[in-house]
């Protein structure tokens, strides 16, 4: 990749953001279409400062992560409906007007990261999913999930935010201490266990994995979670966390580009990165 005067600016904005995994996603895909684009980590402490700064500094489009989902929507332009039903933004498109004005939209990919990856798999209109975690992740999973028909079921640690997730979802709510109980076809981790370091950490007892068909994880390290791998032993499809990584930033590069995103290159570039990390 070669920069100069002519190179579009894209990234990511974050804090913490330098451990991200989407800069080698983003310069693999847009290495690939010969675009003369490169994207950047960012990190940013204060969000007014930092969007001003990429208005500034001519910016055309931005992925949006923790802690600056929410914080960043009063400051756009436009909001797409999606995001604003979720209530949280994760991709930044900064549409110059000829005049030279920006217009900043604000969208959200996430929801559809989990949905993609599931499709592959299994019909998700005929399924019952059962969601472990409350968190910024679960209710993107979630939501995309209700959109594409399915039944979700959400099962929380903490009784009070999987409730208010599970009623704002007009879902089911269970106690995770409970999920025995419950017969589902999906089984996704949207919580931080099993992530390095905590390898041998598993969400739910293995014994009741070869009740699911499908079971995914949200935790990309390490790529096959103790979970995965029981999973994988009893049986069932198993889905790892660069899988939901993979589709929401290809449904970004969708909206930044309007073609194709490469997947297969994209993934490759995800794996690598891992690796590389893995001896570094
Ligand atoms: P994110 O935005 O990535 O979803 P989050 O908002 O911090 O992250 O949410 C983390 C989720 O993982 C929560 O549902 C949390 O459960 P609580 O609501 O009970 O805190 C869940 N979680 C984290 N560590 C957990 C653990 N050791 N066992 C069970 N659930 C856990």
């Amino acid at each position: 990749m070669s920069i100069d005067g002519k190179t579009e600016l894209y990234g990511i904005i974050g804090n913490p953001v330098r451990h991200s995994l989407s800069p080698a996603m983003h310069n693999a895909g847009f290495a690939t279409l010969g675009m003369n684009w490169v994207y950047v980590p960012m990190e940013v402490q204060d969000i007014e400062q930092g969007m001003a700064g990429l208005r500034a500094l001519g910016f055309r489009g931005v992925s949006v992560t923790v802690p600056h989902k929410e914080a960043v929507i009063p400051l756009l332009d436009e909001i797409d409906p999606v995001a604003e039903k979720i209530g949280a933004v994760n991709t930044l498109v900064f549409h110059r007007e000829k005049d030279g004005r920006v217009i900043l939209r604000g969208l959200n990919t996430d929801w559809l990261g989990a949905n993609t990856a599931l499709a592959e798999k299994i019909n998700l209109q005929q399924s019952r999913v059962l969601v472990i975690g409350a968190g910024g992740s679960a209710k993107a999973v979630g939501f995309g999930l209700v959109e594409a028909g399915a039944e979700v079921m959400i099962a929380n640690r903490t009784a009070a935010s999987g409730q208010a997730l599970a009623d704002w979802l007009g879902c089911v709510f269970v106690p995770l201490d409970q999920v025995a109980s419950v017969a589902a076809d999906v089984l996704i981790n949207t919580t931080s266990v099993g992530m390095e370091p905590d390898n041998e950490g598993i969400v739910v007892p293995p014994s009741l994995l070869p009740g699911f068909s499908v079971v995914m994880d949200i935790v990309y390290a390490p790529l096959e979670t103790r979970l995965l791998r029981e999973a994988r032993s009893a049986g069932c499809q198993t889905i790892d966390g660069l899988a939901m990584l993979l589709y929401q930033g290809a449904a970004q590069f969708k909206i930044w580009t309007g073609g194709r995103p490469p997947q297969l290159i994209m993934r490759s570039a995800l794996e690598e990165e891992l690796r590389r990390r893995a001896v570094a």
